[in-house]
């Protein structure tokens, strides 16, 4: 059992290999990261219109969600005072380049960034301390990645997250191979990445820690990726039916009520595969366009015109609790919980 060592990325430990993965809207806010980072794990707070509370948000929202960025951070710090502390923004955000400044001057320890290639991403943060690490799903993904940041930037990441098929929210994956995933034998994938990134890291002198984030529930499940040779897991599904999980309860009540068959892959609107609760809302959504007000600038890739649905009314309604009206995303472990848990008592678990 002695495999189980801190996590170091750069000037940053955590006592626990453990990242909770950022959940956007509004599911990995102040609470859950905080509670996180103050029992040694890495919280992460997702900048997904964050700002969505905030009064105007409506008529401006992206003013409201870099004004909740520090709040939110603010507050996360109150909670873990010494804890490691990231936010998630997904490259696909409008105007990235303005969130990924808002939780520098924060003080962000670290930010994780997937949903497209972080390819600028070291540039934004200039010569602020702030650690980065890119979400790839695929080997020639990270060697883009690498690459461009080496020779654009001479630097690299300074962790790596990989994120597999079994994750929640948006996948880096094709339709096709979400629906055969044993066919796609992703501990080959897993393997090459860490080859890679290993390989990297010693023509460079340094070390670049690799994180495996999709399906990982247990302590055992931790203990295979860091037998193959990761430094820690990412882990968000299991965090939501905690108490201190930012959602309302009644979202946290559908994964507790949710049976295997219930969890579905869907094409969202930002044109992407994702991984949800087959709820009242996505049968409808199945059937045909679901009206919508006006566009709450999210990600770039959405066209309000065309899109099915509006993905941000509909991930601000279920993380507000108007589960039927909401879109649920959640990984493929979601029906494995059967109560509300302390953050604690998960972070228990995996201790060293
Ligand atoms: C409800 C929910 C929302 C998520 N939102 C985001 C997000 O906004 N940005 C992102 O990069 N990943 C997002 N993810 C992915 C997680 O950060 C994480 O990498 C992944 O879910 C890990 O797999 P697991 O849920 O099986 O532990 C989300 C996952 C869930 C379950």
């Amino acid at each position: 059992m002695g495999k189980i060592k801190s996590l170091v990325i750069g000037d940053l430990r955590a006592e626990v290999p453990l990242i909770q993965g950022g959940m956007g809207v509004g599911v990995s806010l102040s609470s859950l990261a905080g509670a996180v980072a103050a029992q040694g794990g890495i919280g992460v707070i997702s900048t997904a219109q964050i700002g969505y509370r905030e009064p105007d948000f409506d008529t401006d929202p992206i003013g409201a969600n870099l004004r909740a960025i520090k709040t939110e951070i603010q507050k996360a710090r109150q909670i873990a005072k010494n804890g490691v502390l990231g936010v998630n923004i997904m490259v696909a955000t409008r105007k990235y380049e303005e969130y990924v400044k808002a939780a520098v001057e924060a003080g962000i320890d670290l930010i994780i960034s997937g949903a497209g290639l972080p390819m600028d991403l070291p540039k934004l943060v200039g010569t602020a301390k702030t650690k980065l690490a890119p979400i790839v799903s695929g080997v020639k993904s990270v060697q883009v990645i690498m690459r461009y940041w080496w020779k654009k930037y001479s630097r690299l990441p300074d962790a790596v997250i990989i994120e597999g098929p079994l994750a929640g929210g948006h996948l880096g994956f094709h339709r096709e191979q979400l629906d055969d995933i044993d066919g796609l034998h992703y501990d080959d994938e897993v393997q090459a990445i860490i080859e890679k990134v290993n390989e990297a890291a010693a023509e460079h002198e340094t070390d670049i820690p690799v994180i495996m984030a999709g399906g990982v529930y247990t302590r055992e499940d931790m203990e295979h990726y860091l037998e193959m040779g990761a430094s820690g897991v990412q882990m968000a599904t299991r965090f939501v039916t905690t108490y201190e999980c930012d959602a309302d309860d009644a979202y946290k009540q559908s994964y507790i009520d949710a049976k295997k068959e219930d969890i579905v892959i869907v094409q969202s609107p930002v044109g992407m595969p994702g991984r949800a609760l087959l709820n009242p809302f996505m049968k409808r959504a199945k059937e045909g366009q679901i009206a919508h007000g006006k566009c709450h600038l999210c990600v770039s890739t959405c066209k309000p015109a065309e899109t099915p649905y509006c993905i941000t009314e509909a991930l601000v309604n279920a993380v507000k609790g108007n589960t039927d009206d909401g879109l649920l995303f959640c990984g493929a472990n979601a029906y494995r919980a059967t109560k509300l848990e302390h953050v604690k008592d998960i972070m228990d678990e995996f201790r060293p």
